[in-house]
């Protein structure tokens, strides 16, 4: 594939280095030098691109999937912190006829985990003895808080404990790992599922794989009805 990446910082480089390994050119890089306020996602400038991947700030990526959607190139859109807009998004999609795959969590392991923790929350929603809980590590540079991953994580949890389901704890501070940790806490005992992030080189490889996977299709999805369809 001739890809696109919007957002060249640490993500945008990974993927270029991901991208390339599996075969694929990156033909177009875009970041704050030439693409400020999205002026430089252009028919010419993305003329033969496959599809783009699209990883900046809360604050720019709106108008870059905006600017993708309308030029019809398929979009993967990993940057978090913006999904008050995802109904916006959705209609502009449709509108357009376009194709788009967003994620909170690009990671094949995180993905396994909210299907953990939908089930472990079916199970313990059960017993009230159990107060359930989510707590979200990150690195100081992270911009949004809670992160994306644990708004999906509580909206999975709400699906069974409704009122009850616990809002995310964050903590931000020197160079922690990506940590997602949901437990369950009672009188008696206490369970914990946690997932750690070793490298910024598992969300790539999962955004490069969505770019694969978005070709061809039409419509908006969520990374892993792609991902889980495959
Ligand atoms: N979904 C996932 O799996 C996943 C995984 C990791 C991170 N993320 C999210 O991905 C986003 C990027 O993370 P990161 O760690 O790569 O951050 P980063 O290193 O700060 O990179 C963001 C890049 O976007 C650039 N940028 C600013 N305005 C832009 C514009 N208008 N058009 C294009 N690029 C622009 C920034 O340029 P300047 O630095 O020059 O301003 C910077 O190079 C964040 O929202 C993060 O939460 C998602």
């Amino acid at each position: 594939m001739k890809l696109a990446i919007v957002g060249y910082g640490k993500m945008g480089r990974m993927i270029e280095h991901i991208a390339v390994e599996r075969g694929h050119s990156v033909v177009a890089c875009f970041d704050i030098d030439n693409n400020q306020r999205g002026e430089g996602l252009t028919a010419e400038s993305l003329a033969g691109v496959d599809a783009a991947i699209e990883f900046s700030t809360p604050e720019t990526a709106l108008q870059n999937i905006r600017r993708l959607v309308e030029l019809g190139v398929p979009t993967v859109v990993g940057t978090t912190g913006w999904y008050g807009q995802l109904e916006q998004v959705k209609q502009l999609v449709q509108a357009n006829n376009a194709a788009l795959v967003w994620g909170a969590n690009f990671s094949i392991g995180v993905n396994l985990f909210f299907k953990i923790v939908r089930e472990a929350s079916a199970l313990f929603a059960r017993y009230r003895e159990y107060d359930p809980f989510l707590i979200e590590q990150h690195h100081k540079f992270k911009k949004d808080a809670p992160s994306g991953t644990a708004l999906v994580l509580a909206r999975l949890m709400q699906e069974s404990y409704g009122e009850r389901a616990p809002e995310a704890v964050s903590l931000r501070a020197g160079h922690i790992p990506g940590t997602h940790e949901v437990g369950f806490d009672s009188e008696a005992d206490s369970i914990t599922l946690t997932h750690t992030a070793r490298s910024r080189e598992g969300f790539a490889a999962g955004a490069v794989l969505a770019a694969e996977l978005i070709m061809n299709k039409q419509g908006i999805y969520e990374f892993s009805e792609l991902l889980f369809a495959a």
